[in-house]
């Protein structure tokens, strides 16, 4: 009879103290996805979307290299007392969820301002008593934004990771439902005073091809991945993202720039200050984390069109001075 071989590896904390006395015993042709479910056999709240597991750091290196669950334990622990630095990530909840719930807040409490003027009253205004066309159309530019977001969320994106942590959820509504609310109070404000016709079609013209243009940038990045989100990160190519590395982020800033071109207020500027800064910072580091690839796959067109201008990565990554840039590359390849 055949039996099933097995090695023990020691779980260490980042300090260095063992997490399980004795270790963990898992099959010795087990893979690092096989150490998660024996930890979380060992202590049943470290499931495995919870786990980080990476091998201990060597000299010189600062940050520990995370592991691919599929990849066998024996390929990577050859010492005789194998060992693993184990970090428990807290709680976690699904992508979908954290993305539900943060878009959720703004399709409820943008509504309220509009439709319930009442509110106004609470904080010691007379009710609206006349609305503008503006706040009608910003009104339905709001929630399609934010449906389009929900329906993104279920039918579009394809994550890579499973899970966030549970305090993003907390994070990230706070970010996204209180500038619902602040937007909505002026946008809606009995003494809203609304800008001329012609600026209020431009900017819903402009929110209009940005809302459209940002579905169609996120239908791209879909196809880059399998259904099961596995494959890793690539370039994304075509439409703007032959300018821009994340068009998708270039796209939304278009979206709330026409928003605000056409209603005007302090509270909506301040929310794509703010945005923009966020979408700036990740898409830059996004930008950093591609040309990695590039140098990785060494695949001719991917790092030529990585290569120029690195004082302009930073604005490439978010698509301002990138005409320019991206042009460069185009010429120097034909
Ligand atoms: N208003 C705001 O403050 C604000 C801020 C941020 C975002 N947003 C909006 O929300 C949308 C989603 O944001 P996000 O930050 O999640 O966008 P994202 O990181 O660009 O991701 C969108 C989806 O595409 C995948 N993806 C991105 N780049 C990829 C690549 N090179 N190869 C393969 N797959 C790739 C992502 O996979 P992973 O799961 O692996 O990441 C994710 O599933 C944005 O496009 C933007 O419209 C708004």
């Amino acid at each position: 009879m055949r039996t099933e071989r097995s090695m023990r590896v020691q779980v260490v904390g980042r300090n260095g103290r063992d997490i399980f006395k004795g270790g963990v015993e898992v099959p010795e042709d087990g893979t690092f996805a096989d150490l998660k479910k024996a930890i979380q056999r060992r202590n049943s709240k470290y499931y495995p979307d919870r786990q980080r597991i990476s091998l201990p750091l060597q000299p010189g290196q600062l940050r520990p290299t995370p592991i691919d669950g599929s990849k066998k334990l024996k390929d990577c622990l050859t010492s005789d007392r194998p060992q693993v630095v184990f970090k428990d990530l807290g709680p976690q909840v699904s992508y979908r969820s954290l993305f539900f719930f943060e878009y959720l807040g703004p399709l409820i409490i943008y509504p309220i301002f509009y439709h319930y003027p009442q509110v106004y009253t609470h904080f010691g205004l007379p009710e609206r008593t006349f609305t503008y066309p503006v706040q009608t159309y910003a009104l339905y530019a709001w929630c399609f934004h934010y449906l389009k977001r929900e329906f993104e969320t279920f039918f579009v994106h394809r994550f890579s990771h499973a899970t966030s942590p549970l305090a993003n959820v907390y994070r990230n509504c706070v970010y996204y439902w209180a500038f619902a609310g602040f937007i909505a109070y002026f946008v809606n404000h009995p003494y809203y005073k609304p800008v001329g016709e012609t600026q209020m079609y431009v900017g819903f013209a402009i929110s209009i091809v940005g809302q459209l243009s940002n579905f169609y940038c996120h239908v791209i990045l879909k196809n880059l991945r399998t259904a099961d989100g596995k494959s890793s990160y690539q370039i994304p190519d075509g439409f703007l993202f032959n300018y821009v590395t994340c068009a998708n982020y270039t796209t939304e800033i278009m979206q709330w720039v026409g928003f605000n071109v056409a209603t005007q207020t302090i509270a909506g500027y301040l929310f794509l200050t703010a945005a923009t800064y966020i979408m700036t910072v990740w898409a830059v580091q996004k930008h950093r984390r591609l040309k990695k690839v590039c140098t990785h796959t060494s695949a001719h067109h991917q790092s030529v069109k990585f290569s120029p201008s690195n004082c302009k990565s930073y604005l490439t990554a978010v698509g301002v001075v990138v005409l320019l840039d991206y042009s460069q590359c185009y010429i120097y390849l034909s």
